[in-house]
């Protein structure tokens, strides 16, 4: 019933892929949505940074908890060459330890194709318009993250249905992300055509999820209309839910930063210090609430959670909304 393009390449059960999340995706995440049947998929600066496990033992954490497919995110912008040779190690020691997808975003992901590939793995690159696309496929990416203006994190400017349209006649599978709330937003999504869905802000609001408590409820109070994007966080702008962070810090960059992000060369600069400042703020609040400052990363898919909800629960209840799924 659910099988797509998506389930039989990777070997899942349902195409639903548990997105990387900085710094929401603990290792019991991951391994919940992989145990469900969809496909998790691994921030390594979560893992490391935030959870504290050598890469290497963080992952085999999670195949203790799971024997089922996993994914791992590779950002593979050039903005230093220190943070590319580590990717570059971390794609390698991910490989080694049998993840099958390799979720790449930002930069040229053709290093990771060739790595992926010669490992058996398959490489899906997040992107917001037709140029990037083509660019990734010109690279060999074997499908595409569709990031649209509803998605969590770094959102992209078109609707789904826009964004489906415009990568629909590319040949490979498509994933929607942004947006994916309840069962009938995966059901809207799969109707649309995509192969699939990539959820993000649905998977913090469940028991599975070690972020602070205070961020739950904030996804369980929030409507759409509370999603707003701050370039404060990583210099681009990021979903967060509207709240005393936001207000006491604003969502515009200052004017400086602003032309500095302007520049061609500079702009990797600002986003780099932008990016390290948020490395310790997010994590900080993410664990630690309202007291921590309260800054809390969501997409507009907050309109249709109301419930915390263990992973299973929620998968199941996505598979059962397929039109032609069994009673
Ligand atoms: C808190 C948070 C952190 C995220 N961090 C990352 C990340 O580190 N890497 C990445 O590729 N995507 C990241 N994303 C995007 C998600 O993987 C996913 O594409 C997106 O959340 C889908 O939209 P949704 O939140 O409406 O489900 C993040 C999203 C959220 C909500």
């Amino acid at each position: 019933v659910t099988a797509t393009e998506l389930t039989r390449r990777l070997g899942i059960e349902l195409p639903i892929v548990g997105g990387a999340m900085y710094p929401c995706s603990n290792p019991e995440l991951v391994a919940a949505v992989s145990e469900a049947g969809g496909i998790g998929v691994v921030q390594p600066m979560t893992l490391t940074h935030v959870y504290g496990h050598e890469l290497r033992a963080g992952l085999r954490l999670i195949r203790g908890l799971t024997r089922r497919p996993i994914g791992f995110n590779a950002i593979v912008e050039r903005s230093s060459r220190l943070y590319l040779e580590r990717m570059r190690r971390w794609v390698d020691v991910a490989l080694e330890e049998g993840v099958t997808l390799l979720v790449t975003a930002l930069g040229n992901p053709d290093w990771v194709v060739a790595r992926a590939h010669a490992a058996g793995a398959l490489v899906f690159h997040d992107v917001t318009a037709r140029r990037f696309a083509q660019r990734a496929l010109d690279a060999g990416v074997d499908g595409l993250i569709c990031v649209n203006d509803r998605a969590g994190g770094h959102a992209g400017d078109l609707s789904a249905a826009a964004l489906f349209a415009e990568l629909a006649d590319l040949g490979v599978p498509l994933v929607c992300a942004g947006g994916i709330g309840d069962a009938r937003d995966f059901a809207d999504a799969l109707a649309l055509g995509y192969a699939g869905v990539q959820l993000g802000t649905r998977l913090i609001a469940t028991p599975e999820c070690h972020a602070h408590d205070d961020y739950k409820q904030a996804i369980l109070r929030a409507k759409a209309q509370d999603i707003v994007r701050t370039e404060k966080l990583t210099g681009v702008p990021v979903a967060v839910i509207d709240g005393p962070w936001v207000r006491a810090m604003g969502t515009r960059a200052g004017p400086l930063a602003r032309r500095l992000l302007r520049h061609r060369r500079a702009k990797h600069w600002v986003r780099a210090l932008y990016s390290l400042r948020s490395l310790f703020t997010l994590p900080r609040a993410a664990r630690r609430g309202l007291s921590a400052g309260g800054v809390f990363q969501a997409g507009c898919s907050v309109e249709h959670i109301d419930t915390i909800e263990p992973v299973a629960a929620i998968v199941r209840r996505f598979a059962a909304s397929l039109p032609d799924a069994p009673p």
